[in-house]
């Protein structure tokens, strides 16, 4: 039997947030969950106070609001960047570690194969520019106690998602337009709190890794999955081009990430997306 460990969530009341803490108290550990009203991220001493005893910090809380960062980019770094700092300082003190979660926006998406977890970050977005930000606060706070886990395309049964969106619009309007020229790995959170607890499990070596599921599609592609798991022919959706959407904060055209060093760590990747997606199916929408 695994020996239990004592967790601490943060943004427990947000999509990946939820998950974890019922995953992680189901496979047995001790979970202490704050939200924005239970714990002020900002506030250092009750930081420390809180992080007191904590054996591992999965810090879930985060700015996600990817276009109004783009003008509110100091209030996103604020969530994205110093609250990490504060929490890897805290977790410092007590001997903890700490899973800072972050995000595939932190690289350009210009790529033609998948990010290795130490290729160059280039953000094209005030998002991408905090969440990077964060990484480097905590990677310099906790040099020995770090684990950043980029995932991307989340999707999970208590948020507003992709997958949860294209059922609902699906089923009112019988047909839909996706843009099929974005790539990505659609990722469940229950698969991504999965990881992160394996990689704790497993002592791990501190440094970066990506929970993203395996292959790769593009939203049009997932969405047609979607479709046909909700019962519905998948020739409904039809593709089209990014700039049929302008959106306020650039996409990722490319946002497929590398396993390897979950791989070196012995640790293995998440599945294949459209197997994982087989399975969430059932629960998320
Ligand atoms: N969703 C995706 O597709 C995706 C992709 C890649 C990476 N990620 C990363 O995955 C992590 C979890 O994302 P998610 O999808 O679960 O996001 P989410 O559903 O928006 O949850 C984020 C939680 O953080 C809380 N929060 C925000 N600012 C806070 C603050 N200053 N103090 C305390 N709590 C605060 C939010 O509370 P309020 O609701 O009260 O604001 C919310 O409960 C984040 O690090 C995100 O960057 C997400």
């Amino acid at each position: 039997m695994v020996a239990s460990v004592r967790w601490m969530v943060t943004g427990s009341a947000g999509m990946l947030g939820t998950d974890a803490v019922q995953l992680l108290r189901d496979a047995g550990h001790e979970v202490v969950a704050h939200t924005r009203e239970s714990l002020d991220l900002s506030d250092a001493a009750a930081v420390g106070v809180a992080v007191e005893g904590v054996d591992v910090v999965l810090h879930c809380a985060a700015w996600t609001a990817v276009d109004d960062a783009e003008t509110e980019e100091a209030a996103a770094l604020e969530a994205n960047a110093v609250l990490p700092a504060i929490l890897a300082a805290a977790a410092h003190g007590a001997g903890a570690r700490m899973v800072q979660v972050s995000t595939d926006y932190v690289f350009a998406g210009d790529a033609t194969q998948p990010y290795a977890e130490d290729a160059p970050t280039a953000p094209r977005s005030a998002y991408g520019r905090t969440k990077a930000a964060g990484e480097e606060a905590v990677r310099a706070a906790l040099p020995e106690a770090h684990l950043i886990v980029r995932t991307a395309w989340l999707y999970g049964a208590h948020g507003p998602c992709f997958p949860r969106t294209i059922a609902r619009a699906a089923a009112e309007r019988g047909a839909l337009s996706v843009v099929s020229d974005q790539v990505g790995q659609p990722t469940w959170t229950v698969d991504v709190v999965d990881l992160v607890e394996r990689l704790v499990t497993a002592g791990a070596p501190a440094g970066t890794y990506h929970a993203t599921s395996s292959g790769q599609t593009s939203w049009f592609g997932f969405a047609q999955a979607v479709v046909a798991s909700a019962g519905m022919d998948p020739a409904i959706v039809s593709p089209c081009d990014t700039a049929a959407f302008p959106r306020p904060a650039p996409r990722p055209a490319y946002s497929v990430l590398g396993h390897d060093a979950l791989m070196r760590a012995g640790v293995e990747p998440i599945g294949d997306w459209a197997e994982r997606w087989d399975v969430a199916s059932a629960v998320v929408v």
